[in-house]
């Protein structure tokens, strides 16, 4: 029997741990906060954004809200961004991403201070996470490995392969599973003989970005199958990156999607403000 991995139970089960954990150092005077900056009204940004102060609100952190608008100067921004690394109050900064064209992401995310980089986007981050030292970690790659631990899933010593190599899921995801002593390989849009090497997997994470990429010829008979991806066809139905219904009947377990990895995402960035870069 396949294992549905159920993502938003294990996310509420986060949420209130960290609800708990909040209540008890609030009472001995520690205080919580997550500035959150939208620039311009995406609405797919709109509904990120405020999934994420809702979160806050559940769990008892305060959120603070920039919505500034699309003509924002990158100086502007900057400028903020300058004020809330040097407010004590604030313990973390969050950007949603993406930003309007007339600004350079990679600069402004570096200008974020690494102690306040919930998100786990800073170069600081990305290399302590690399060298196995304490930082904030990316969210959803995060959700992952919690995803599996808690479903009592052993990382230790098996075949890991994540299918796409973005700097937000696949390099962090790979880098994480290394962490937890699996034998990882990293596959992309150009890797030959792709499914000969995803067919080898035990675990296999797939961060393609393309909508049922994955069918059952990618993958071994009782393998684990993490699917990232999350796409909306024309009927506004949502898919993933994995065609779960060719795929699930030969999995040992499965997210799907929606109720799989989606929901881990913001428990993770709530993890994130709540326990700093430990
Ligand atoms: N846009 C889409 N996903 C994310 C994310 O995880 N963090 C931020 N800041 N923006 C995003």
């Amino acid at each position: 029997m396949t294992q549905i991995i159920d993502g938003k139970k294990i996310s509420q089960e986060v949420r209130d741990e960290l609800k708990e954990k909040v209540a008890t150092l609030k009472a001995r005077g520690k205080t919580f906060s997550l500035a959150v900056i939208q620039v311009g009204d995406d609405p797919a940004s709109s509904v990120y954004v405020g999934n994420k102060k809702k979160a806050c609100a559940y769990i008892g952190i305060e959120s603070l809200s920039y919505e500034l608008p699309r003509e924002t100067t990158q100086e502007e921004l900057l400028k903020l961004v300058d004020e809330l690394n040097g407010n004590p109050g604030v313990s973390g900064i969050l950007i949603q991403l993406p930003l309007p064209e007339h600004m350079d992401e990679d600069k402004v995310l570096l200008a974020i201070s690494p102690e306040k980089d919930v998100d786990g986007f800073h170069p600081v981050n990305v290399g302590n996470l690399s060298i196995g030292r304490p930082g904030f970690v990316s969210c959803t790659p995060a959700g992952v490995i919690q995803l599996l631990k808690r479903s009592g899933i052993q990382i230790e010593g098996k075949e890991c392969v994540v299918l796409g190599r973005s700097n937000i899921v696949g390099k962090p995801m790979a880098m994480l599973l290394l962490r937890e002593n699996g034998t990882v390989t990293v596959c992309h849009s150009r890797t030959k003989n792709l499914k000969e090497i995803t067919r080898r997997a035990d675990i296999l994470v797939v961060a393609i970005g393309r909508p049922k990429y994955v069918d059952a010829s990618f993958v071994k008979e009782g393998a684990v199958v993490i699917d990232v991806g999350i796409h909306r066809n024309e009927a506004g139905k949502l898919c993933g990156d994995v065609d779960f219904d060719s795929v699930s009947p030969h999995t040992s377990a499965i997210t799907p999607v929606p109720g799989g990895v989606g929901p881990m995402t913001i428990a993770m960035l709530m993890h994130n403000v709540v326990e700093g870069s430990r």
